[in-house]
């Protein structure tokens, strides 16, 4: 109690002594009523910001000097962020809860790899409208090292844009066209570590201590090997460890990913100042939705896993605090591929308001291996809750691995030892499994811990690659199907649905990848090839898979739009009492919907009784076949099939 007060008293006095002070350097070249605006949203928050910034760096003894600075950061952020962006803000600080319509769907891709260039994108809006985009995201686009730069994700400078693929300037003007299509750009923010190649990586490459101290550089392999004793390790066959040696300064520099990747040092406030200005700087480019790329690894602290720390959870409450004060319309999306609990744990209005979903997306595929969904059911059932105000994003592949990030307790809940069912997934989706219907590639095996992630695309993971090669028309069938399945469970279960561009016309694996030495050694370019555009033109024709599986992915997705129950959050996981379908209910609005969905190749039943428990009324129409179901019979679901029931009155 004594500690709030005096802390209440420390954050009242301390906004005193600012106030006055950013007055004299902002006030005289700010529009008055502009700056007042300002001011009013630091007093707003300030009392969120300040505790986060004294428990992060109220040791150093000049911390109220680098209070200063980063307040003067969000300023000037504010004093040049473009009018028809403060107009967005006001919107959204109106509508908060814009993205949990059942209006959002998600697209993501390179913009190389998809469309060639920036300009490129731009002339694609129309396919992105007719796919009913509101978001893109588009991948890490920024100044990058030649050659092998982890596909963007090891940036040179936040400020450019890779010349390859066009200019700042026409990102913020392909932002303000998106905006005016009713589409939100999303953008990395890669803050855990810069490229070797960023100015602040080369001046401390040239000896200044002062950029040293930017990222974690050491002279021998002392600390190296103290923190090294209780790290994992995340990429290593590329690159065993967490340091790598640079001869030309005779140090060990922190690298968590690839040696080109050094970690940022935010225990230096001056890092999170100047970070902080990257990230304004972006959201003053228009971009919508900021990507926190590897969230759990931007703390560290000898003696634990350095993932997931408190601190961690700080650094982004105050990025956020800072982007409530200087971009308010500015939402954050948070990227932790870890445990459940600790995903979790990201999730807040105060933190990140959006988060991927990585146990529904691994769990999706663990259904279509083992046609079982007692994990899928349990883990949603105590999982999928999430905290009001905020949004999933369910995917069913990203341009990463699949890693088996579930619960391992969930997993003996059922009756399942999580060890070896990772194995069998690996095993499975490799096509290792004798009877597997997938064509999946290991990524970063690890020998020593025997685990593995999983590359591929969703076709080619789903089986339509094998079936197309051994021209199985009924394998063909069932790999559509299931493509269909696990999006009407992202596309249905509520929050944000993400399309990993490429996947609604069932792009299959390319295994090119292995012939670019920068690429060889990276499996999960497997499953980020070009775009094929003439593959892309058969979606409109019916008889073709491209045109199956995209023109029932554009039914679904009409579905969902037309209908309110799949707005939000607001689920019910139910037991089907038939341990192949899947099941849940969803409202929303005043309308209830009830659906269905069969991981397994056979025909499968469900008790009529269920329905009449969940539903309302007696007759049912499943809104994706059209079709009617009366209650006096049960309902029969053929192989792979969904259903999204609505009460007929
Ligand atoms: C994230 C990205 C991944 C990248 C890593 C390092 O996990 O999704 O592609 O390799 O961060 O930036
Ligand atoms: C991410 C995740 C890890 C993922 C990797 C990219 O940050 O934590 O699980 O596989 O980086 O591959």
């Amino acid at each position: 109690m004594a500690d709030i007060i005096w802390q209440n008293q420390q954050t009242t006095r301390s906004l005193e002594r600012l106030l006055p002070r950013l007055d004299a350097r902002f006030a005289a070249e700010a529009d008055p009523e502009d700056w007042a605006a300002f001011k009013a949203r630091l007093e707003r928050h300030f009392p969120a910001l300040f505790p986060l910034l004294l428990h992060l760096y109220g040791e150093h003894y000049d911390f109220f000097y680098h209070l200063e600075e980063i307040l003067a950061s969000a300023a000037r952020a504010w004093l040049e962020r473009p009018v028809q962006l403060k107009a967005l803000d006001a919107q959204r600080e109106a509508n908060p809860d814009w993205f949990q319509s059942q209006q959002m769907l998600g697209g993501v891709c390179y913009v190389d790899l998809f469309a060639g260039n920036l300009e490129g994108v731009r002339a694609q809006i129309p396919y992105f409208r007719e796919l009913g985009l509101t978001y893109l995201h588009l991948m890490p686009l920024f100044a990058a090292p030649e050659g092998d730069n982890d596909g963007g994700y090891a940036v040179s400078s936040y400020r450019e844009v890779n010349p390859a693929l066009g200019t700042m300037a026409q990102l913020a003007e392909l932002a303000e066209e998106l905006r005016a299509n009713g589409i939100s750009l999303v953008v990395d923010f890669v803050f855990n570590h810069t490229s070797n190649e960023h100015r602040w990586a080369q001046q401390a490459v040239a000896g200044d201590p002062e950029y040293q101290n930017y990222y974690f550089m050491f002279p021998d392999r002392t600390m190296p090997d103290a923190y090294e004793a209780t790290l994992r390790e995340i990429f290593p066959d590329v690159r065993p460890g967490n340091f790598t040696y640079r001869p030309d300064v005779n140090r060990w520099v922190w690298t968590t990913f690839y040696s080109f990747q050094w970690d940022l040092n935010y225990s230096n406030p001056v890092v999170f100042q100047r970070m902080g200005e990257e990230m304004l700087f972006l959201a003053n480019q228009g971009v919508e939705i900021l990507r926190l790329d590897a969230v759990a690894f931007i703390w560290k602290q000898l003696g634990t896993v350095c993932e997931n720390l408190p601190e961690a959870h700080m650094i982004i409450q105050a990025y956020n605090a800072l982007a409530r004060i200087a971009a308010p319309s500015l939402f954050f999306k948070s990227e932790a591929i870890v445990h459940p609990d600790e995903v979790a744990k990201y999730i807040s209005l105060d933190e990140c308001q959006l988060s991927y979903n990585p146990l529904l997306m691994a769990l999706l595929w663990e259904s279509l291996a083992t046609r079982e969904i007692k994990l899928l059911h349990a883990s949603m059932r105590d999982r999928f809750k999430i905290t009001p105000g905020c949004a999933w994003v369910n995917y069913v592949r990203c341009h990463d691995d699949i890693g088996w990030t579930f619960d391992d307790a969930d997993a003996a809940g059922v009756n399942i030892n999580g060890f070896y069912h990772r194995q069998f997934l690996n095993a499975f989706y490799t096509g290792r499994f004798a009877g597997s219907f997938a064509r999946g590639l290991p990524f970063q095996e690890n020998p020593k811990t025997g685990d593995a992630r999983i590359s591929g695309t969703a076709a080619s993971l789903a089986g339509l690659e094998k079936a197309l090669r051994e021209h199985d028309s009924l394998e063909i069938d069932y790999a559509v199907q299931r493509i269909l399945l696990i999006h009407s469970v992202i596309l249905s279960i509520g929050g944000i649905p993400l399309l990993y561009l490429g996947d609604e016309t069932a792009m299959l694996n390319d295994y090119s990848y292995a012939n670019d030495p920068t690429k060889a050694g990276d499996s999960r370019w497997v499953h980020r090839p070009f775009a094929d555009w003439q593959r892309i033109e058969q979606r409109h024709d019916a008889n073709t898979v491209e045109g199956r599986v995209y023109q029932g992915l554009r039914r679904l997705i009409a579905l969902r739009q037309e209908h309110a129950a799949f707005a939000g959050h607001d689920t019910i996981v139910i037991d089907t009492g038939n341990p192949h379908v899947f099941g849940y209910v969803r409202q929303h609005g005043g309308q209830r919907m009830v659906v269905l969905a069969s991981f397994s190749e056979h025909p499968q039943t469900v008790a009529a009784s269920l329905l009449r428990i969940h539903g309302l009324g007696y007759v049912f129409q499943d809104l994706v076949s059209g079709q009617a179901i009366a209650l006096d019979s049960n309902v029969n679901l053929e192989p792979y099939q969904f259903v999204w029931l609505t009460a007929v009155v």
